[in-house]
């Protein structure tokens, strides 16, 4: 019987690490888990505990509003050092590259804990962009002594950095299980509120998000600079753009793109619908990781507003393109996927180069036979 932490703080963790967690919920034969949220985020983070019906055993409740990375990292830090002292697991699992993840494996560190990354191994070489990530899951595969990678590319990435090969496992990624988990579940996306007019079936529906700290300020303001012009030379194309709850992202939202008829500026949606849309949209625009995922596995076009990625597996697959930040070059392309059906139809093939959905049940074998 193996004791298994498991600590995430953010909605894209939470979706990814939630299937993980009822896996290991199933083998109580092989693992007592205790699972821990930072809660780094609130709102955002229970709406997937709710959907997948995860009770944490502690949360540390950490979100403040306006919260610095070195707030984040402290109080997590902080805050885990006295549970995993209680608790003493055999192993942590922490997830991708967020904040928590990085606090999480250096508090497992500090108690001579064994750490498993999961989604271990993406890299873009930039350390600020994204930032903090690229280094948060630089630092945390450092501390980690089992790697999940989701493909041969974040593999070979760890083999570049002299990780132990032996320390590898090739498994998919988590964000399959919990699409395939969802995709399937009927959902009238007019019960949607600030979608009930949507008029989904003969409307093309552009989904756009953004929250990329590299992305706040300009950036952002030339992002929505182009969704306002996109909304005003295509009249009849709708927008849907589900606002993160940063208020930082919300007041450049409102800012530009505020007063258009054809955009629509709603809440975060819980995963089940939001998988919906994902699957309903013409197209996708963003600067979100995990969309970057999902999206090609639904085979819609994912126009992606960084400069760089760390997914480059659906880019090399043709459905997902890097646009950046430059107003043009996002009107240009956007104007390309709705004016060009060739064009929309080259990139609109569905890919899913991130595994078959069996990676939490593979994750759960390697656990269970790895010693640590
Ligand atoms: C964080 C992660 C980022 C991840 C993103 C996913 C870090 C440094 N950043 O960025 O890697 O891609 O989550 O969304 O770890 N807020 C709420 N309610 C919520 C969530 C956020 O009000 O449920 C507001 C709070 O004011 C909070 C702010 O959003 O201070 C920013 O949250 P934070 O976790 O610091 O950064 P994100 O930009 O969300
Ligand atoms: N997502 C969601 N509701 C929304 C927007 C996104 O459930 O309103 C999901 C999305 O499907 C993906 C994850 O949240 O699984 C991505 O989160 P985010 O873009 O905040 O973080 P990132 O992946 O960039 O770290």
């Amino acid at each position: 019987m193996k004791k298994i932490m498991t600590v995430f703080g953010t909605r894209p963790e939470a979706i990814k690490m939630a299937p993980l967690v009822l896996e290991l919920q199933k083998q109580p034969e092989n693992f007592k888990v205790c699972v821990v949220v930072t809660a780094q985020h609130r709102e955002m983070l229970d709406q997937v505990l709710e959907l997948f019906q995860i009770v944490p055993d502690y949360d540390l409740n950490i979100m403040q509003a306006g919260q610095s990375l070195s707030e984040i990292t402290s109080r997590a830090l902080l805050g885990l050092e006295k549970i995993m002292q209680d608790v003493r697991p055999d192993i942590v699992l922490v997830h991708g590259d967020t904040s928590t993840t990085f606090a999480a494996a250096l508090a497992a560190f500090y108690q001579k804990i064994p750490v498993g990354h999961v989604e271990a191994g993406l890299r873009t070489g930039n350390i600020y962009s994204p930032y903090p990530e690229e280094i948060n899951r630089s630092l945390t595969g450092r501390l980690a002594s089992l790697n999940f990678a989701p493909t041969s590319v974040a593999e070979a990435n760890l083999i570049r950095e002299n990780v132990d090969p032996a320390s590898i496992f090739v498994t998919g990624n988590t964000v399959i299980d919990a699409l395939l988990a969802t995709v399937n579940q009927a959902y009238d996306l007019n019960t949607i509120p600030g979608l009930e007019e949507l008029d989904f079936p003969h409307k093309r529906v552009i989904l756009v998000t953004a929250h990329r700290r590299e992305n706040w300020g300009a950036p952002m303001d030339r992002i929505f600079g182009a969704i306002r012009q996109i909304c005003e030379s295509y009249p009849a194309v709708e927008i849907v753009l589900p606002m993160h709850k940063n208020p930082l992202v919300r007041k450049q939202v409102y800012q530009h793109l505020s007063g258009l008829s054809n955009i629509r500026l709603i809440e975060p949606l819980d995963y089940q619908p939001f998988v919906q849309l994902m699957a309903a949209s013409y197209l996708v625009m963003t600067d979100s990781g995990g969309m970057q995922e999902e999206v090609p596995a639904l085979g819609k076009p994912v126009l992606v507003l960084r400069d760089t990625t760390e997914r480059p597996e659906a880019l090399a697959a043709g459905t997902v393109r890097l646009v950046g930040s430059d107003q043009g070059a996002i009107f240009a392309a956007t104007s390309e996927l709705l004016d060009d059906e060739q064009a929309y139809l080259a990139m609109a093939q569905a890919q899913n180069p991130y595994g078959d959905g069996t990676a939490c049940k593979q994750i759960a074998a390697i656990l269970q036979a790895s010693r640590f």
